[in-house]
């Protein structure tokens, strides 16, 4: 990274690494969440909650590459490992063992809340200490407030499908 753009971050560097790579861990983790309950799920409206369910998989997959970027960029190193993750994760990992629609659009709700308290903390805490990853951290958020939206959506329509 350019001298310049790294000095503006000064003495606050390693806990915003340290924010990054939490975020980052949280971003591969809702990644394969996503994915793997894609494949798995099971009940009324699947199709309609695989392509969301993708589509989310997608954007967490994007929201990695994009944390990473930054991290790099600032000179730090990304977690190399998966068996890392769970070490760094703010929001942790809810294997999607029961397959059933509902309680795997409910795990990802959770998930997505637990995204946005993250990201909101970070852009409290970092403020204009470092307008660029403040910038990340506001746009990742946008992201995880229409994912929470859609999924509170799916439940709300197969709330409706249910009671019929
Ligand atoms: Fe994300
Ligand atoms: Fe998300």
């Amino acid at each position: 990274m350019g001298t310049r753009g790294r000095e503006i971050v000064g003495e606050n560097l390693p806990r915003i690494l340290e924010l990054l790579n939490k975020a980052f861990a949280d971003e591969w983790l809702a990644y394969y969440q996503y994915w793997i309950g894609a494949k798995v799920v099971q009940g009324p409206m699947k199709d309609a909650v695989i392509a969301e369910l993708l589509q989310h998989a997608a954007d967490e997959l994007r929201h990695a590459d994009m944390v990473t970027a930054r991290i790099i960029q600032l000179g730090g190193t990304p977690v190399t490992s998966p068996a890392e993750w769970l070490k760094w994760s703010n929001c942790g990992y809810d294997a999607p063992d029961d397959p059933f629609v509902q309680k795997i659009l409910q795990q990802n709700i959770s998930g997505e809340q637990c995204a946005i308290n993250v990201y909101n903390s970070i852009i409290q805490e970092i403020g204009m200490k470092d307008p660029v990853t403040y910038n990340l951290a506001v746009q990742i958020l946008q992201d995880e407030v229409e994912h929470e939206e859609d999924l509170q959506a799916l439940l709300e329509d197969l709330g409706v499908f249910l009671k019929k």
